[in-house]
């Protein structure tokens, strides 16, 4: 598909690596689990490359400094469960950074996204927001995730996912152009059961060892 210019691919070689060993087959939950972090910290970093910084001073055991601080504050919202996985890698680069939590499943028969828990942080409409679910599939649970988010009045907003297929990529970009998304990858299509081919298969499975 030709991209729209708000789905960023990042394509860093130890990305595309590690993802590769993320889609194998063999890889276990405990392989599975680290991998999984280990991309978003990588990922989160190109990410967060734009983010404005003001001066700060610093003193040095010689003489004083001038530094940078982030502008803003960040918030991470994982979508549970899958989110989850990548949220500990990304804080080991941000532990500043506050964590707001949305659960969501998808609804096995229709794929309609199930919003079930909700507990953000309050001030977040004055940070800048990462969204993060290794699965863009029908697009269907991040949209969700996002509408729920803007109800906060939160403007900055970005996505950072592994896998994306072109069916959720259109709808998310439809409904929420104002949304960068990251991801690792673009694959081909979504299966009958709304499943990414060739995709990783069941992120929150996987993770969790509920397959
Ligand atoms: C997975 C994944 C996304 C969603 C993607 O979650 O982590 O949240 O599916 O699919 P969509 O784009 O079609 O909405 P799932 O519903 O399996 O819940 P889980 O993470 O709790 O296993
Ligand atoms: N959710 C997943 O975990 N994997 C997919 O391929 C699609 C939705």
């Amino acid at each position: 598909m030709k991209l729209p210019e708000q789905v960023h691919v990042i394509s860093h070689p130890l990305v595309q690596r590690k993802l590769t060993l993320a889609r194998d087959i063999r890889s276990t939950s405990d392989i599975f689990r680290r991998l999984l972090g280990e991309i978003a910290m990588l990922m989160a970093y190109e990410l967060t490359r734009e983010y404005p910084v003001d001066p700060v001073e610093v003193r040095t055991p010689l003489a004083v400094a001038t530094g940078a601080d982030l502008r803003r504050g960040i918030t991470l919202v994982p979508i549970l469960r899958a989110g989850l996985g990548m949220a500990d890698g990304i804080l080991q680069l941000v532990p500043q950074a506050r964590v707001g939590y949305l659960g969501i499943y998808r609804d096995e028969t229709t794929l309609e996204p199930v919003v079930y828990y909700n507990k953000l942080p309050p001030g977040i409409a004055e940070t800048d927001v990462i969204v993060i679910d290794p699965m863009l599939a029908t697009g269907g649970s991040c949209t969700a995730a996002i509408d729920v988010i803007k109800q906060t009045g939160a403007k900055s907003i970005k996505l950072l996912c592994l896998v994306a297929a072109p069916e959720g990529i259109r709808k998310l970009v439809k409904a929420h152009p104002d949304v960068m998304v990251y991801t690792a990858a673009v694959d081909s299509h979504l299966n009958e059961n709304g499943y990414i081919v060739p995709g990783l298969g069941d992120a929150g499975d996987r993770l969790f060892g509920t397959q």
